[in-house]
């Protein structure tokens, strides 16, 4: 039988810890100190981990957008509120402490090239569950409507490669790299037409992967969206109002965005879970 799938809204990013071989004791804790079937796992996110950010017909996400429109502003980015503001670095993209105000996700981790090396590693490592995201605009490059192929592709190999390894995949389907096109078209996450787009993406992933991924994480930290989007300005869409915000926005309302997007990722997760508890949960393959 086909195990059920579980569908989360994930506020907090799962933390990585390697495999204790059992009764093995790293300091006082062992993997005996969890239950049995705890999974160890570690995480990534499309934009820190994929590169290939205009490859294989991907669009830019807002991220991709944000991170080349601050190229340049090192010291904006290094300034005193932004050093980890919110105790956050933003580390994978370098922006704070490093001084190099270059870098962006164009190349990252280059998973999308190494990921069998990848794989690989995280097989060493001993991990039970690797948990990734899918890029919304590699999978659906004009945000909705029609199916890039050779994204289908990509994270069916990714997740063939990682059951062929015995890891566990684990999918988020957003984390925070919206289609800059849907920002441009309505807003994004401003707008309520997200939920029906976010929907029909969650559908595409589900069908499509669904076969094979059953733990899914709708939206990955919808507080980091909503806080450093729309309250401080620090991350994309880059919206904030005085006296709020760490930014220079120029455009934003503090006082109210942040409100009407958590609303909206509210309402966007719930609309994905009642699809896959309707379409896809209640099917079981005996
Ligand atoms: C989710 O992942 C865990 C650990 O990797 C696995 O044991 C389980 O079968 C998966 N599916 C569900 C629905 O929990
Ligand atoms: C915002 O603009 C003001 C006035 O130009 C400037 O003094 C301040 O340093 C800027 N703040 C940031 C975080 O860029």
């Amino acid at each position: 039988m086909r195990p059920l799938g579980a569908v989360a809204l994930l506020l907090v990013a799962a933390a990585a810890a390697p495999r204790a071989v059992s009764g093995q004791h790293y300091g006082s804790i062992s993997r005996d100190d969890f239950p049995v079937d705890f999974s160890f796992g570690a995480s990534t996110s499309a934009y820190q981990w994929e590169g290939a950010a205009a490859e294989d017909g991907r669009t830019p996400s807002v991220w991709d957008t944000f991170a080349h429109a601050h190229a340049g502003s090192g010291s904006w980015w290094k300034s005193k509120e932004m050093d980890c503001a919110y105790g956050l670095c933003l580390d994978a993209y370098k922006f704070c402490n490093t001084g190099d105000d270059s870098v962006n996700g164009d190349v990252a981790a280059d998973g999308y090239h190494k990921y069998k090396e990848d794989i690989k590693l995280m097989k060493e490592t001993g991990l039970d569950a690797y948990r990734f995201s899918i890029s919304w605009s590699r999978l659906i490059p004009n945000g909705r409507g029609e199916i890039n192929p050779k994204g289908v592709e990509y994270y069916n190999n990714l997740i063939n490669e990682l059951l062929d390894h015995g890891i566990q995949p684990h999918t988020t389907i957003f984390q925070y790299d919206l289609p800059q096109i849907l920002e441009d078209e309505y807003g994004g996450w401003l707008s309520p037409q997200i939920i029906d787009d976010f929907t029909a993406y969650a559908d595409v992933c589900f069908r499509e992967f669904g076969d094979r991924v059953t733990n899914w994480t709708t939206l990955n930290e919808p507080n980091a969206l909503v806080s450093l989007g729309y309250d401080a300005g620090i991350g994309p869409p880059g919206r904030c109002s005085k006296p709020f915000g760490f930014a220079n926005c120029s455009s934003g309302d503090s006082v109210n965005e942040p409100y009407i997007v958590a609303h909206n990722c509210l309402l966007a997760h719930s609309s994905a879970v009642s699809l896959y508890r309707r379409k896809y949960q209640v099917i079981s393959f005996r």
